[in-house]
């Protein structure tokens, strides 16, 4: 018997540095960075009153974090690692091509914030770094990207394997990031918790 898996969906997860101490050290840097961030953006709070509600994310306004401070800027050359290693890993032709940041971002998700279902069209690679992730907030929601297409499709069980989701949550660590294909669809639930669930997200194009 054979069993062959076929047009697998991937995504990546790592701490952002092996180094416990030195993964600690910058994710409190960009921890007290991110409120001043927030204060100063007045353009990006505005823009989140009718985009974000109760929430707050530099995307509208501030989307070049990279290029903000050297605290980001740290990030963004660990992040390109990974993105490499990711990039690698799904084949991609990195000799013919490069792949580069383009936009970085910040969000803050109050409780009962909401990141309804999207998907980055304009990208290659997408991700986010978590900042701040207190117990039991909401995790990252990916989408089965075949969902529009079953047709006479048994249902699976009740709980599977991750191969047989039609949908699957990350539950992530502080610390560590995720990279996903930008037309992978996902969102994140309403923050059930009291704590603000504190990421930094960014999209990465080839050129
Ligand atoms: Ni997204």
């Amino acid at each position: 018997m054979a069993l062959v898996d076929l047009f697998p969906t991937t995504y990546y997860y790592a701490p952002l540095i092996k180094d416990a101490r030195a993964r600690a050290r910058l994710v409190k840097e960009i921890r007290a960075e991110i409120p001043r961030i927030r204060d100063f953006d007045d353009a990006g709070r505005k823009w989140c009153e009718k985009n974000y509600p109760g929430g707050y994310t530099s995307y509208g306004s501030l989307s070049e974090l990279h290029q903000f401070s050297s605290t980001f800027a740290e990030l963004r050359a660990h992040i390109d690692d990974h993105v490499t290693r990711f990039a690698l890993a799904l084949e991609a032709d990195l000799e013919q091509h490069t792949l580069g940041v383009t936009q970085m971002w910040a969000n803050v998700m109050p409780q009962g914030v909401v990141h309804t279902g999207h998907l980055h069209p304009l990208s290659t690679i997408s991700g986010t770094f978590y900042v701040d992730v207190p117990k039991a907030s909401s995790g990252l929601k990916f989408e089965d990207p075949r969902l529009g297409l079953f047709m006479g499709s048994i249902p699976r069980k009740a709980r599977t394997g991750p191969r047989s989701e039609r949908y699957h949550v990350l539950r992530p660590t502080e610390g560590y990031v995720v990279l996903f294909e930008s037309w992978l669809r996902h969102e994140v639930p309403p923050n059930p918790v009291r704590g603000e669930r504190v990421s930094v997200s960014f999209n990465y194009n080839w050129f």
